[in-house]
């Protein structure tokens, strides 16, 4: 009907403006506003006042038939046990914990990771184990949509791994609108979108995999998973370095963020809630990658034990750190060498040589570490960038073994900021370092004497030895 009215859209926010403003007045980016014809954005809302096209409601719901609920007529027949749906089996109840506990009915999940870490396979393992249900809950037709693999290469997939769910179904599309058509009739009880980079809505302009597109198809999988009950599972890349999808405002729109990534040894697969309405952020999943799919790691210590070849003796001059990146927690190892010769020949990878100077000052002043005649080589393992002073503690200590020739036993970690009186510092978020670390199977975590109050409250399956200076340090160390 109506001539399209010219406005204007941010390419990085996906804000949109009916005038043209040289700072976009959602994100403040300068010079990212476009001009852009909403001409069939405008239908999709002439849709949901109630017009043509019932079944496309979900895209811009403004349903005049809600309205306020009572509290008590909510919670009337609301089973609080049954409310979400169970995973399981072991591979189960590792998603499971990571989620907070069951998928919740209705819940609109981001799992970001790099491409290739396993996103798919852990997507396809997981609507296999919906659609089969517990003993409690029947067999249920689960959607999984690609947008990238044909049904025929998503069956492949799933005959290696042996699924063999009889309620699973497959479809292939990229047409948000075609999906969750297609998928109503089924009324599944999940339903995965591999991926958010590859789907589109016809009614915004761009591709698909553009920042508006990624916003409004969220947002439209948002109003269906609300509207429907049905939790949906969205896949969305992500680069090692970059936010989920690239806009910060995907993360807002969904209700829970899972992140896959893969580390330290190769077959080893982490997910990581970042965010979640419905649990902690705490929690840690730990796969390993098979050729029959993922398999959850019972006893996650066993990573660590693998890569120093348990046989063999544990070399001298090893430390762990716990390090945070954004919202993510790392363990990551610290190896220092240290041999007779002249200090200041000395060399430093994966971190920087100032701080590192300065813990060496440190040790020979306040710790009275003969470092002298030493020329000190440290080397932060795994290619990880150490810029956190969380890590000042794991230097020290990397060094002093390699200086006394005395190994630290791998069940080990160490956290803490190292002032220049030789006193340990707290450092930020000890609580959910200490939890990480001792979900990766560490038995002692040595600690700054100040943060001794905050862990003992929590009830940690690892045990916390406070130490007030380096002194202290190196007597329970060493
Ligand atoms: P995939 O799930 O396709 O990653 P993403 O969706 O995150 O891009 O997994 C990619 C890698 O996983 C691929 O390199 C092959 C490997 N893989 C296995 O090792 N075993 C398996 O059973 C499957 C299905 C994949
Ligand atoms: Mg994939």
């Amino acid at each position: 009907g109506k001539a399209p009215r010219v406005s204007y859209v941010c390419s990085n926010c996906g804000d949109g403006f009916s005038q043209w403003w040289g700072t976009c007045r959602g994100c403040q980016a300068v010079g990212t506003l476009t001009k852009f014809f909403p001409g069939a954005a405008d239908c999709a809302d002439a849709d949901a006042e109630g017009s043509h096209h019932a079944g496309r409601s979900w895209i811009r719901q403004k349903s005049k038939e809600m309205v306020p609920k009572k509290l008590r007529e909510v919670t009337k027949g609301f089973d609080q046990a049954g409310w979400r749906i169970p995973l399981p089996g072991t591979f189960g109840n590792e998603i499971s914990r990571v989620l907070g506990g069951g998928v919740v009915p209705g819940s609109l999940v981001l799992v970001g990771g790099d491409p290739g870490v396993g996103k798919s396979t852990l997507m396809l393992q997981l609507a296999s184990i919906v659609s089969e249900g517990s003993e409690d809950h029947g067999s249920a037709p689960v959607v999984y949509v690609s947008g990238e693999e044909s049904i025929e290469q998503i069956a492949n997939r799933a005959d290696r791994m042996s699924i063999r769910s009889k309620d699973l179904y497959l479809y292939s599309s990229t047409d948000i609108e075609d999906i969750l058509d297609k998928i109503q009739s089924l009324s599944p009880k999940a339903l995965v979108v591999d991926s958010i980079q590859t789907v589109y809505l016809s009614a915004f302009a761009g591709s698909a995999g553009n920042q508006v597109q990624v916003r409004e198809c969220t947002s439209a999988l948002l109003s269906f998973a609300k509207m429907t009950n049905i939790p949906v599972f969205l896949i969305g890349h992500v680069t090692k370095t970059g936010d989920i999808a690239g806009p910060r405002v995907l993360e807002h729109i969904v209700d829970v963020v899972l992140y896959m990534e893969g580390e330290r040894c190769l077959s080893h697969r982490l997910l990581r809630s970042v965010k979640n309405r419905f649990g902690s952020t705490d929690e840690l999943g730990v796969f390993e990658m098979s050729e029959h799919g993922l398999q959850a790691v019972l006893n996650p210590s066993e990573m660590f034990l693998t890569e120093h070849d348990s046989d063999s003796e544990i070399l001298a001059g090893l430390a762990v750190a716990v390090v945070l990146d954004g919202s993510r927690t790392f363990a990551i190892e610290v190896q220092a060498l240290s041999v007779p010769g002249s200090p200041g020949q000395g060399k430093v990878v994966g971190t920087r040589s100032k701080r590192v100077e300065m813990i060496i000052s440190v040790l020979m002043k306040q710790a009275g570490l003969k470092l002298h005649d030493n020329v000190i080589y440290l080397n932060v393992v795994s290619g990880f960038e150490l810029t956190e002073t969380a890590g000042d503690l794991a230097i020290a200590a990397s060094i002093c073994s390699s200086f006394l020739e005395f190994p630290i036993p791998n069940d080990i970690a160490f956290i803490g900021e190292i002032g220049l009186g030789g006193e340990l510092r707290t450092v930020p978020r000890m609580d959910k370092r200490v939890m990480a670390i001792a979900k990766l199977g560490y038995r002692k975590c040595i600690v700054p004497k100040t943060s001794e109050k905050l862990l003992k409250p929590l009830d940690l399956d690892i045990q916390i030895l406070p130490c007030n200076n380096l002194k202290e340090f190196i007597n329970t160390v060493f």
